[in-house]
């Protein structure tokens, strides 16, 4: 036998020479979910380890997830039903505290980058990514309120939009106005493929936006097709996009691949929060490893082509290293 591979497995000094892929704190984007009000801290049930913040203490959040190393957050509003309309008019009323707080959040750490989330759910009282008139989720006219929705975020100072609503035509949409108003600075990571995905359900908790009817299968990808995904990457990279994102990422990582060996953009995947609850919820019954399956998971990520990985243990990740 000339060639026997476990000579490059030998020891641990060789593993690691041998290592190709390296998870490093600067992949990660920690999505942040922020309350309304002051001195609040309220956990999700769901997902053991993380909190909903009020803006005074998610600036402390990002404080102490900055000196593990972590710079970049998503952050996502927590908006009571009373502010909640059809057509999401909170999301761009630049008097609301989630824009108030994006304000506040960049002001205090300039050097971090700070992405948002385009899509009308959080706001709105059908709890639909878009417009929903006699059950139908409209296209062209929910990208109006997209754009306000983009353009008061950017006026904030924000670095990164992130449009999760899978409309038609929004990327586009979305950078025209930016470019107009003067924010060519501010990018665009796009939820190029977005699946309609059992693994939100946490998420949705976090936020209180399922849908009130139906799903969200008429905008959101068949978790089936691949191919699609393809098409959805050729748009997003004409329109301006300048990530292509890839929803749920553990579940995907063929579409990962994919988009990372046909497209020059970077790549990144949301690791989302059922992916996280399985891991910690089968960690808290002694059934797995819950450090191991963590990294585990998220080098499978990596390897599979995402340059940026957003995900829930950010933060714990940060930790570790
Ligand atoms: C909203 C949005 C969702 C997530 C991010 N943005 C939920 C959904 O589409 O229903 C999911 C994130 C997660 O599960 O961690 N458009």
């Amino acid at each position: 036998m000339f060639k026997r591979p476990r000579r490059n497995r030998k020891s641990q000094v060789i593993r690691s020479m041998v290592e190709e892929t390296r998870l490093s704190t600067k992949d990660f984007i920690f999505p942040l979910f922020l309350l309304e009000g002051k001195k609040k801290k309220a956990a999700v049930k769901a997902m053991p380890g993380i909190y909903r913040y009020s803006t005074d203490l998610l600036l402390k959040e990002i404080e102490s997830c900055m000196n593990l190393g972590i710079n970049a957050f998503d952050i996502f509003p927590v908006v009571d039903e009373k502010h909640k309309d059809k057509e999401a008019t909170k999301s761009y009323d630049p008097n609301f505290f989630y824009l108030k707080a994006l304000k506040k959040i960049k002001k205090e750490f300039p050097e971090a980058c700070i992405m948002t989330d385009v899509a009308m759910d959080p706001y709105s009282i059908d709890g639909h990514d878009g417009l929903v008139q006699d059950g139908k989720i409209l296209n062209d006219e929910t990208l109006e309120i997209l754009g306000e929705m983009a353009l008061a975020q950017a006026d904030t100072g924000i670095d990164i939009i992130g449009p999760s609503d899978m409309m038609d035509g929004r990327v586009e949409f979305i950078r025209e106005l930016l470019d107009e108003e003067g924010h060519q600075d501010v990018s665009i990571m796009s939820y190029t493929a977005k699946y309609a995905s059992a693994f939100y359900g946490p998420f949705r908790d976090a936020l209180d936006s399922a849908p009130k009817a139906g799903d969200k299968k008429t905008y959101q990808m068949n978790p089936a097709n691949q191919r699609e995904a393809i098409i959805e990457a050729d748009l997003d990279e004409e329109e301006g996009a300048d990530f292509l994102m890839v929803k749920p990422a553990l579940a995907y990582l063929d579409i990962i691949k994919l988009l990372k060996d046909n497209y020059d953009l970077p790549i990144a995947a949301y690791n989302v929060s059922g992916e996280y609850s399985m891991i910690k919820a089968a960690a808290e019954k002694g059934w797995l490893d819950g450090e191991s399956a963590m990294l585990e998971s998220l080098l499978s990520i990596k390897r599979a082509g995402a340059n940026v990985i957003l995900s829930y243990f950010a933060k714990e990740f940060g930790e570790l290293s």
